[in-house]
């Protein structure tokens, strides 16, 4: 979506126009921790994928104001069909999202008949109603460990995650190779630098990761899972493999520890998803003042959707 700064009264405070919208339309805001700062500060829900999908699910506002990506949106869109949800910007996609086309998936399905469909949450609706449950980065072990160990599973879409969680359940898994581009930039020669210049930092590493990096991680887990450990845990110095979003809680928490982004390979050391960071929050106040975008999903394909997502959330 193009915004052009002249669609906004430049004399408007936009965070009271956005609390004030909000309260007009009866709205809230989620986001993920991967949201700029100033995002996470004004949303009423924050968390991890997991959370999100079912803080979607349980809220009475009429309206959702989505500051994450696009299936994140489209999954509070599947739980809670009769809320109106705007994601501020439709350019917020994901690379793992997109990494698993449904008509290349739908046919990789058809031609491993007998096997169960388990599926990452970051993909299409269209995908998900392909398979038979939903995970995410902080249940994937656990859904795989409940599956029957004769019954062989297809794991989609991220291959890492896929990797991580056969090593961590010791089950075989046909997977899919799709990926995250933000997770794999991530320089084992620069992680392990930073562990020698920083004795003593441990390392947390998002299960996206390449296995070339999680093997050098003391925690592995979702992002709050990598938020608890940094802030609850007694070390004082992290090294953080995730997207840096989750640092903004992690200085408001235990703002006296230190983080450090881990470094890339491009020698950038900022690792910002590009997709997540196109929400503003110019954008935000932009959708709920014109309710749009608005997130729309046809209604059968939704019901398909709902079903693999319900086994996970029941559990
Ligand atoms: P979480 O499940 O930790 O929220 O991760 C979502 C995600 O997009 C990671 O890149
Ligand atoms: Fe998708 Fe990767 Fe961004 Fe997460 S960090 S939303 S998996 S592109």
């Amino acid at each position: 979506m193009h915004i052009a700064r002249q669609d906004i009264d430049p004399g408007i405070d936009l965070f009271a126009e956005i609390e004030r919208l909000k309260r007009e339309r009866n709205a809230v805001i989620l986001a993920h921790y991967y949201q700029d700062p100033d995002i996470q500060d004004i949303a009423d829900h924050l968390g991890d994928s997991l959370k999100l999908a079912q803080d979607a699910g349980s809220t009475d506002a009429d309206v959702i104001v989505f500051c994450g990506v696009h299936f994140m949106a489209e999954t509070a869109k599947i739980v809670n069909p009769g809320l109106t949800v705007l994601l501020p910007d439709l350019e917020a996609v994901c690379s793992l999202a997109d990494s698993c086309p449904p008509d290349a998936f739908g046919k990789f399905v058809k031609e491993h008949p007998g096997h169960t469909v388990i599926t990452y949450i970051n993909t299409t609706a269209t995908v998900k109603a392909l398979s038979d449950i939903i995970c995410t980065s902080s249940n994937a072990v656990q859904v795989v460990a409940g599956i029957p160990e004769d019954q062989p599973i297809i794991f989609s879409p991220d291959r890492h995650l896929g990797n991580y969680v056969m090593r961590q359940t010791g089950r075989d898994m046909l997977l899919w190779d799709g990926s995250c581009i933000v997770h794999e930039i991530f320089s084992e020669q620069e992680i392990l630098r930073l562990k020698d210049e920083n004795p003593g930092a441990l390392v947390l590493a998002h299960p996206e990761c390449e296995a070339n990096i999680l093997r050098h991680a003391d925690h592995i887990g979702s992002t709050t899972s990598i938020i608890k450990f940094a802030t609850t845990d007694d070390h004082e110095k992290f090294i953080i493999a995730t997207e840096e979003g989750v640092l903004h809680q992690m200085q408001k928490l235990a703002p006296h520890k230190t983080y450090i982004p881990a470094p890339t390979t491009t020698g950038c050391a900022c690792s910002q998803c590009p997709y997540m960071r196109k929400i503003t929050v110019e954008k935000v106040y932009l959708s709920l003042r014109d309710m749009q975008p608005v997130i729309e999903i046809d209604e059968q394909l939704r019901k398909q959707a709902l079903k693999p997502i319900e086994k996970m959330l029941a559990l």
